[in-house]
């Protein structure tokens, strides 16, 4: 992800710092990241996109900070998505994540809940050091766990919806906290960094959007994406019953396909051409293009130079066309 890239070092060297660990939890915590393998020799490396810190740092530099000071936070944020993650794909019976087995598969279900509840902590560890004036670091304290917080209720919402119809309104709303929130808090823990409180809920705002391009995205290589480049499974929202946006779509079109998701297995293509005919995969290009342009509408009341102006426009454009 060009935009954003020039931040990535310094995330991943702050990441490799919090994570030089010894003693029972070291590998169940670095193994997600890529820093290690699960016997605890060199893993490939920082895997993941890195999209949460890199854009904390970018909207604390945006609005006048120095973007070093928000590393922590940074951090913390990255960790509490791999928390996420970790927990999402038991959830999920996921067996690949960014190309490797789970950490489930690798450790069992038992040791990879104790690997994201380490990732928690660590995350929450990690906020704490923020060299920030005292009101913001509280700020941001209290920004990164109502975050964590909603993303959590819409991981309840998900796997609540999991078997039976969801219209697409109650998926936006399962969709802006599972991942609205994250990305929401990006752009908070930002401006609270750069020392502009006022700005943090309009941020949190503005990256929610982004949070509901990006899954809804999330969702399309889910079921036409090329596992090749995902690095996850091919078809296993729809294996797993998952209620993407297209699925929500589809069954607002065409109730009777419900039927047909219930046994996933034996009628995948059935399902395909179903979603296919329903319109769902032009449907939800058109919804992640409207919260895109949401975003960008938002943006225009912050205060941001050209070149903030041109980093996000360079971002939307990677939401809009991603891949992986
Ligand atoms: C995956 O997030 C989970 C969702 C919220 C859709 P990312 O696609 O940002 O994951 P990594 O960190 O780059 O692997
Ligand atoms: C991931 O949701 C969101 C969180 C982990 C909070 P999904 O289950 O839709 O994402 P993937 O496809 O496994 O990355
Ligand atoms: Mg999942
Ligand atoms: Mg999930």
């Amino acid at each position: 992800m060009n935009a954003l890239s020039r931040y990535r070092p310094w995330v991943v060297e702050e990441l490799r710092r919090i994570l030089a660990l010894d003693g029972p939890l070291a590998v169940l915590v670095r193994y997600p990241l890529g820093l290690a393998e699960a016997d605890g020799s060199p893993g490939p490396g920082i895997g993941g996109k890195l999209l949460r810190p890199c854009l904390v740092l970018f909207a604390c530099e945006a609005l006048g900070g120095e973007p070093r000071r928000a590393l922590p936070l940074a951090a913390a944020l990255e960790l509490v998505h791999n928390f996420s993650l970790v927990h999402d794909d038991i959830q999920d019976g996921d067996e690949l994540r960014r190309g490797r087995p789970t950490a489930w598969k690798v450790f069992g279900v038992g040791q990879a809940i104790n690997a994201g509840d380490a990732l928690l902590a660590l995350a929450l560890r990690a906020a704490l050091t923020a060299d920030l004036p005292h009101p913001a670091r509280l700020q941001a304290q209290e920004a990164l766990l109502s975050a964590t917080w909603r993303m959590i209720e819409g991981q309840a919402l998900d796997l609540g919806g999991e078997g039976r119809p969801m219209g697409v309104g109650e998926y936006l709303a399962m969709a802006r906290r599972k991942t609205g929130a994250l990305l929401g808090c990006a752009l908070a823990l930002g401006a609270v960094s750069a020392g502009r409180p006022d700005l943090q809920n309009l941020s949190q705002e503005l990256g929610e959007e982004l949070g509901l391009a990006f899954q809804i995205k999330d969702d399309l290589l889910g079921i036409w994406g090329d596992p090749e480049k995902t690095g996850k499974p091919v078809g296993s929202d729809l294996l797993r019953k998952k209620r993407s946006f297209p699925v929500c779509y589809a069954l607002e079109q065409d109730p009777e396909l419900s039927l047909w998701l219930s046994q996933p297995e034996e009628h995948m293509e059935e399902i395909l051409e179903r979603l296919g005919k329903s319109g769902a995969r032009e449907a939800a290009q058109k919804e992640l293009e409207k919260h895109l342009a949401m975003a960008e509408e938002l943006a225009r009341n912050l205060p941001w130079p050209a070149w903030a102006r041109a980093t996000f426009a360079e971002l939307l454009a990677f939401l809009a066309t991603r891949e992986a």
